[in-house]
């Protein structure tokens, strides 16, 4: 696979999901490189008349916004919940739609900003589809810069291989959060119990949060060589496997 082919797909379910922005509503705003291809939809749709505020996750994805007219709006000052959310995802898995998410650094915000929205969609191409989560990628773990050694020992004891992330390989900083916290990426291999996992992590000591975001997603939009598949969460208690539609 071309990684132009992964831009084009990527794109695709990127417009798919901004498409389906309704008139009115209160918006959570995702980082990364397919956030950043439906906030460009996104504007296109709002030069055409769609009125929504957005939520950023991100300071960078804050400027974009700014830069192509979405109102915006902070996160202390919203009322209530956010209607939905569109935001990017490394790892999907079915039919349960949990997700491995934070290779881009801002996983604390769009945890955050996730758990205040009613409906929260994924867009992500097709390579990001597998049968367990943690088999392409680490998991990030955000955890305070203070101690971060012994965090990390302490992640170990849960089966994992931390590494902790780099601004690049030229200066070997630590990679910093918006938050001011480091993260470690954490090799486990593939996760059969997800949920579990997700609360054993968030117990240590150290750790701010982490990338698995379990039972946190209502639809994902994939695109891929035959065009964008829909897939909605099963109801609680189905047991057929999510059948996804085409466009
Ligand atoms: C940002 O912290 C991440 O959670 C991204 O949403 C995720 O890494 C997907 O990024 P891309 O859309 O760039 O693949």
């Amino acid at each position: 696979m071309a990684d132009d082919d992964r831009t084009v797909w990527k794109r695709a379910a990127a417009e798919s999901a901004a498409a389906s922005v309704p008139d009115g509503v209160v918006v959570g705003l995702g980082s990364g490189s397919t956030a950043e291809l439906m906030l460009a939809a996104l504007a296109e749709r709002v030069r055409g008349g769609l009125r929504i505020t957005g939520v950023a996750t991100s300071a960078r994805t804050a400027a974009l916004a700014n830069d192509l007219g979405i109102p915006l709006l902070a996160i202390d000052d919203l009322q209530g919940t956010l209607d939905m959310s569109l935001d990017g995802a490394d790892e999907v898995v079915l039919p349960t739609l949990d997700l491995v998410k934070g290779r881009g650094g801002a996983l604390l915000h769009e945890k955050q900003v996730a758990l205040v929205s009613r409906f929260r969609v994924i867009m992500i191409d097709e390579s990001k589809l597998v049968q367990a989560l943690g088999t392409t990628v680490a998991v990030p773990v955000e955890v305070v810069a203070f101690g971060w050694r012994q965090t990390a020992l302490r992640l170990t004891t849960l089966g994992c291989q931390p590494t902790l992330r780099r601004q690049d390989s030229v200066s070997n900083l630590p990679f910093v959060t918006e938050s001011g916290a480091y993260i470690l990426d954490c090799a486990f291999g593939a996760i059969t119990q997800p949920a579990a996992l997700a609360s054993q992590i968030k117990a240590i000591t150290g750790v701010v949060d982490h990338g698995l975001f379990v039972g946190m997603t209502e639809r994902v939009y994939v695109g891929g060589a035959n065009g964008v598949a829909t897939y909605d969460v099963a109801p609680v208690g189905a047991q057929a496997p999510v059948q996804p539609t085409h466009e």
